[in-house]
């Protein structure tokens, strides 16, 4: 079997970690195969938007392999360290719209690539945390750096330094993750929520995304710039103009 699984309909890509025996941990293989997953997503236009879980019903995924980490050299381990900052980027950067649905354990590295989402979906099962700092290291896959950008500096340091787990309604309260639903519906929630997006224009989708990612780290007049461009592309596109023809002709009946 596949360490990671894809299935498609409709425009939309399922992502499934397929390691439920180890909680999703990522080990090498993992961490390779979604990077490999990803890459190809980007370049399939058939592809809309993204879906990303885990198999089974008790984790997302655990994080990165323990049990490697305790046999690695310091140089070992910057190269996991390295790929599964890749992982995190590449997940991050694919032009399509991403969405996590967190269906239990998001831990560590776990975390880290629900992070790298777009959106989060949560089942009220689910629990995330940075629990690095309890087996010595801190986290290693964008984790210092993205969970402050999303959940601000003071919640953030607070998570990585106790290593504490959060529970699905606490990650929400603090905008950690967008939703929370019940386990038994999270793939449905998750899908109509998919749907909506993958029916509303691609390229329009994929440029506000852009804009976003690449804005979050500018100053404003950057941004700004940013999304003149985004918005500009749009308009050397048919797919704006087929979008704004019919609603201008069904005005006018
Ligand atoms: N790496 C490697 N294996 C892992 C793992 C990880 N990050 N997380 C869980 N597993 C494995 C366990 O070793 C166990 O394997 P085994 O059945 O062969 O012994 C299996 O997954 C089930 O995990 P277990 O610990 O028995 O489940 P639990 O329900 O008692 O506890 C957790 C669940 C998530 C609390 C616990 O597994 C845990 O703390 N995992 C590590 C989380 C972590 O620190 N992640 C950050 C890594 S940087």
């Amino acid at each position: 079997m596949s360490l990671v699984t894809t299935s498609k309909s409709d425009g939309i890509c399922t992502v499934k970690i397929n390691r439920p025996d180890k909680l999703n941990a990522m080990n090498m293989d993992v961490a390779k195969e979604l990077v490999n997953i990803f890459e190809n997503l980007g370049k399939d236009d058939t592809v809309k938007v993204i879906i990303l879980t885990g198999e089974g019903d008790k984790a997302f995924s655990a994080g990165a392999d323990i049990e490697y980490m305790s046999k690695i050299s310091p140089d070992e381990s910057e190269e996991y360290a390295k790929l599964g900052q890749l992982v995190t980027a590449t997940v991050e950067n694919v032009k399509q719209p991403t969405i996590a649905a967190v269906n239990g354990f998001a831990l560590g590295g776990g975390c880290e690539l629900a992070m790298s989402c777009d959106i989060r979906i949560a089942a009220n099962t689910a629990k995330m945390g940075q629990p690095e700092v309890t087996i010595g290291i801190p986290p290693g896959w964008g984790g210092t750096q993205r969970l402050m950008r999303i959940v601000g500096i003071a919640k953030a340091k607070e998570m990585v330094y106790t290593g504490k787990m959060i529970k699905a309604e606490e990650a929400r309260e603090i905008g950690l993750v967008n939703q929370v639903v019940e386990l038994s519906t999270l793939m449905d929630e998750t899908m109509k929520m998919a749907k909506t997006i993958a029916g509303n224009s691609a390229i329009a989708v994929r440029m506000s995304k852009a804009a976003i990612n690449k804005g979050r780290n500018a100053d404003l007049d950057t941004g700004l710039g940013i999304e003149l461009l985004a918005w500009r592309n749009c308009f050397t596109h048919p797919d704006r103009e087929e979008r704004m023809t019919a609603f201008v002709n069904k005005s006018k009946k």
